[in-house]
């Protein structure tokens, strides 16, 4: 059975893959798809089990924050594609996997660490 959260194994394996390959437009194509409808199930479970619904007046949820730093993240990787697309090379930031690498790690340990286990 799939987990429900994002591993860090499998966010290593996925970042791995990006930085073996250079972080070329394709690979970093390929991670921005597999984080999109990964980030979406765990939005989907989340909601469904009524985590982090519990806003204040004003102030965001824990699972609006959950898909703020998804967005975040996916923000950040779709703006590097567009840069190096618009740049005309084949190859995106040579500093963009570490900083996607740093991005994944703060995820997994300030907000999926929060429900693991509990979904
Ligand atoms: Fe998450």
């Amino acid at each position: 059975m799939k987990p429900a959260l994002l591993t860090k194994s499998q966010t290593f394996t996925s970042l791995a893959r990006v930085i073996l390959s250079r972080c070329s437009i394709a690979a970093l194509t390929e991670l921005i798809s597999f984080l999109s409808t990964h980030f979406q199930h765990e939005e989907t479970i989340m909601a469904s089990k009524g985590f982090g619904s519990g806003a204040a007046a004003g102030i965001s949820g824990p699972l609006e924050s959950h898909k703020a730093d998804h967005k975040r993240i996916l923000d950040f990787a779709n703006d590097q594609r567009r840069q190096a697309l618009a740049n005309g090379t084949e190859l995106v930031h040579r500093n963009c996997a570490s900083k996607i690498a740093e991005l994944f790690v703060f995820h997994a340990n300030e907000f999926d660490a929060r429900f693991e286990g509990r979904l």
